[in-house]
């Protein structure tokens, strides 16, 4: 009954019959708030509600008690309960209640969203570098930091495009506002529409609620679009439109928005190459390409190789308490002649790898085992440093491809074949843009 309710008042409600229903609820996709009676069949609603405060602490449960005891009540709060409603219950208490633990949560996440800000400039994650490339790099950034113009920050995996559009951003009079960042290749295009300019209720299945978009959210701050060589040419055409006029709508409505927003944009892809195929608009490019940053590769910098070293060696010790102090010249050797495919996130984790399985106060070749000098590096590994796809998702990609070409675009036989749901491979292929020819 109560979920008939809600559903009318524009909440997005599923039900169960007991804490077993529940939890499997849960694991097909988390809530923002748990409605739970206090009895049930079996488990009862406060164990329960301390489980899921387990799986997710963000969470908001509110509990239904007919058997109102304080004591109950008391300890439901104490346990993480948002509030107690007792029975009957009271429709509007009810709503006031659920409006309130949707603030809660929502103020929540907000919360983490500046913990990690917070991290991240405890953690003092300068951009680091000696070399002329980097020297220039960093000179650029200071020099546009303070400008509004759109920047396009290109460069191969882990070279430090992220870090270079917080840089800009920090370094800017936008500073004390939002650094909003969007993932653009992790999101469907629908997803990635409302993600980016929020959507109103009602103006798709399962927009129960208003949401504000990124551009919103950064308002007189910085919006980082991450991955943007990846994003559908509708929403190109929206992100022209919008790069052009700061103006927007939300999904479902027609009133237009106006914000201040500093673009910064990132890719590991040609784009240059992208228009060629005509799957990236040139004059998008065009707008999106104002100034542009390369972060150099690691290998074409080498020189910075002992300086990045050292810094991750000094957080490795404060982080795993050790006081290892430096590299042999064998080690040294080693890092100097390897071709760091995964650029400099890739020298961080074979640091702090290094750091964790090393027992003495100096780190040796024997000690970096996992990597070999690319000259030195076997021909049967070779197609993993060289390939043309690098992503995991670019992999996947090309081998559904291989299954459907070779069952002949039998999609029962392919997702067999695969092992995943014809749904999935459906959805994946789409997601893909495959097609038979
Ligand atoms: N010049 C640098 N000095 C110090 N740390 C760096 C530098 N460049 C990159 N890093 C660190 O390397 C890691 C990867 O950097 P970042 O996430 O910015 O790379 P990216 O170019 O965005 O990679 P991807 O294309 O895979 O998203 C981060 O932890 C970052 O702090
Ligand atoms: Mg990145």
């Amino acid at each position: 009954m109560l979920s008939g309710f809600l559903s009318k008042k524009g909440y997005k409600c599923r039900t169960a019959g007991s804490a077993d229903e529940a939890l499997k609820l849960y694991e097909k996709g988390g809530f923002e708030i748990a409605l739970l009676d206090m009895k049930m069949p079996g488990e009862d609603g406060l164990s329960l509600m301390k489980k899921l405060k387990s799986l997710d602490p963000q969470i908001q449960p509110i509990m239904m008690t007919a058997y109102g005891t304080v004591e109950t009540a008391v300890e439901a709060m104490q346990s993480g309960a948002y509030h107690y409603i007792s029975k009957p219950i009271d429709l509007n208490e009810l709503l006031a209640l659920i409006e309130g633990a949707g603030e809660k949560h929502h103020l929540l996440r907000e919360n983490l969203y500046l913990q990690t800000e917070l991290e991240r400039i405890s953690k003092n994650e300068r951009i680091l570098g000696d070399s002329r490339p980097m020297q220039e790099v960093i000179s650029t950034i200071t020099r546009v930091a303070q400008s509004d113009a759109v920047v396009l920050v290109t460069g191969e995996s882990g070279t430090g495009k992220e870090l270079a559009a917080h840089a800009l951003h920090d370094l800017s009079n936008r500073k004390s506002k939002r650094f909003v960042a969007v993932a653009c290749a992790a999101l469907t295009e629908t997803l990635l529409e409302s993600e980016l300019f929020g959507h109103v209720k009602g103006a798709f299945t399962g927009a129960t609620m208003s949401k504000i978009g990124r551009f919103e959210l950064a308002d007189g701050g910085t919006l980082f679009l991450d991955e943007i060589g990846d994003i559908s040419p509708e929403i190109q055409v929206k992100l022209l439109r919008v790069l052009e006029t700061m103006e927007f709508e939300r999904v479902g409505s027609s009133e237009p928005m106006k914000v201040d927003v500093r673009v910064v944009a990132a890719t590991n892809r040609d784009l240059q190459e992208k228009i060629a195929d005509g799957a990236f608009r040139e004059d998008l490019f065009y707008r999106l390409n104002v100034i542009n940053i390369n972060m150099p590769p690691l290998r074409d910098r080498r020189e910075d190789i002992i300086l990045l070293v050292g810094n991750f060696l000094q957080r490795n010790n404060e982080k795993l308490n050790k006081n290892i102090s430096g590299l042999t010249p064998e080690a040294k050797d080693l890092l100097m002649s390897y071709d760091w495919p995964g650029n400099v996130r890739e020298l961080i984790n074979v640091i702090e790898r290094a750091c964790v399985l090393s027992r003495g106060d100096v780190l040796d070749a024997g000690d970096f085992s996992a990597i070999t000098p690319a000259d030195r590096r076997p021909e049967s590994e070779k197609f993993l440093i060289d390939s043309d796809v690098p992503e995991l998702k670019n992999v996947e990609k090309k081998h559904i491809r291989k299954v459907l070409d070779y069952t002949d675009w039998n999609i029962a036989r392919s997702s067999e074949l695969l092992g995943i749901h014809r749904n999935t491979l459906r959805l994946k292929i789409k997601e893909y843009g495959l097609s038979k020819d």
